[in-house]
């Protein structure tokens, strides 16, 4: 990881990496959706297969030369099996977003219905938003948590499907701290004879390493992102049963994608591998563990968390009751200057707006992967706390700052 090469070519882009390298080891990533990839994820990435054009499938390509990109797809495409259990995995994807978009163009027509969760109760924008494309090809009807609980509306979800009779459910989500009750969102499409994309982006490792229910031969299709808590090679996932086999595959490609990014897939291919060592389950359980400290931590303090805690890697804070003249992006941007690196959020009931919402939501997957222990999450809470409620304190800031320096050189990154 020194960059020899890229220094002696392109040293501005040299200090970049070696910049967000030192960004990385002197700063808490607890943006949910991230975590750090070992390095042997990152060498199959920064390989020679990014030189690799592979268009179609191992044992089916339109270009000679593949037999070690086949080799290698090969091997993530049965780890992938053997992690989720799934009859047909397609591991092409780009990304998370790209591996619901084949999922809809597999099965929707433009102008067909989708039914998912409100972005600000949890939702992502690949699930209808009117700035993403499926927002404005297919038309969008949306459920939500409910108010009181801040858990999914399952009643609400069931009667919303029978009037608008979708064509597809979605449901996994981007900021929704509990278990997800698939069966129950596959009974409610089932009941208007719609398809069921659980979309696993964030949980694919608690899912994987089964600490948390999987949607896999309950739901139709799952996708998922290959880089967050299963900590593989950037990129996107589709798993289905064989009878979508096919209409999948067509649907990444050629339907949405080009060639594959074969350097990417080999990095899935490491990543899997490690977490079918027995440690990745422990990795997984301490991950839940930590975000369970890091909420009774945060609500030890008097914060409000979106459905008073967590089940998985996340905690969503609704910074409205505690500190109403707080915004979450001013609380990320003051637990930044100290070091604390997570999202502003929006939270169910948003009453401001997505740039400027109500919430703050942190994961404990990064820290985990470090080594922080429960010990160290119930600090790294307290000092979120100590800055959340002293944002316009300089002192505080710094004070905060240099102990998550400490705490990090105490979980060093990488050798
Ligand atoms: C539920 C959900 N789906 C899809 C995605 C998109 O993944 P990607 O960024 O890999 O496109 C995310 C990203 O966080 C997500 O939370």
């Amino acid at each position: 990881m020194d960059n020899k090469h890229v220094r002696e070519v392109d040293p501005a882009v040299a200090d970049a990496l070696a910049g967000e390298r030192d960004r990385q080891e002197q700063t808490l990533a607890m943006i949910a959706s991230e975590n750090h990839v070992s390095e042997a994820v990152m060498e199959a990435q920064g390989s020679v297969l990014t030189n690799k054009y592979a268009e179609g499938y191992p044992g089916a390509r339109y270009y000679a030369g593949c037999e070690y990109a086949d080799e290698v797809e090969e091997l993530a495409i049965e780890r992938a099996k053997e992690l989720w259990g799934a009859e047909h995995v397609n591991v092409q994807p780009h990304s998370g977003t790209q591996a619901n978009q084949a999922v809809y163009y597999a099965t929707l027509d433009p102008g067909d219905k989708i039914l998912s969760l409100e972005l600000s109760h949890g939702g992502h924008l690949s699930h209808g938003h009117p700035a993403n494309f499926t927002g404005q090809m297919y038309e969008v009807e949306q459920y939500e948590v409910d108010p009181e609980t801040g858990y999914i509306d399952y009643e609400g979800l069931r009667e919303t499907a029978e009037e608008f009779e979708p064509d597809i459910v979605v449901s996994g989500y981007s900021a929704y701290p509990r278990t997800v009750d698939w069966e129950a969102i596959q009974a409610a499409a089932d009941a208007v004879d719609a398809y069921h994309l659980a979309d696993i982006a964030h949980i694919t490792g608690l899912v994987a390493a089964g600490v948390h229910p999987s949607p896999v031969g309950v739901a139709d299709f799952v996708t998922g992102s290959t880089h967050k808590t299963i900590r593989a090679g950037r990129g996107g996932i589709v798993m289905c049963d064989e009878q979508f086999a096919d209409d999948v595959d067509k649907a990444v490609f050629p339907g949405g994608q080009g060639g594959p990014l074969m350097h990417n897939i080999a990095g899935k291919a490491v990543g899997f591998k490690e977490a079918l060592e027995p440690e990745f389950e422990d990795y997984a359980r301490r991950v839940v563990d930590n975000a369970e400290v890091l909420a009774e931590t945060l609500r030890g303090h008097g914060l409000s968390l979106v459905s008073g805690g967590t089940d998985n890697h996340l905690v969503l804070a609704d910074l409205r009751d505690s500190h109403p003249d707080l915004p979450g992006s001013d609380a990320e941007d003051a637990l930044a200057a100290a070091n604390v690196v997570l999202n502003g959020n929006t939270v169910p009931g948003e009453t401001r707006s997505p740039f400027n919402p109500s919430g703050i939501r942190a994961g404990t997957a990064g820290l985990t992967t470090r080594g922080f222990d429960e010990t160290a999450i119930e600090e790294v809470g307290d000092l979120i706390y100590r800055v959340v409620d002293n944002v316009d304190s300089d002192d505080v800031i710094y004070e905060v700052g240099e102990r998550v320096v400490e705490l990090c050189e105490e979980h060093p990154l990488y050798e």
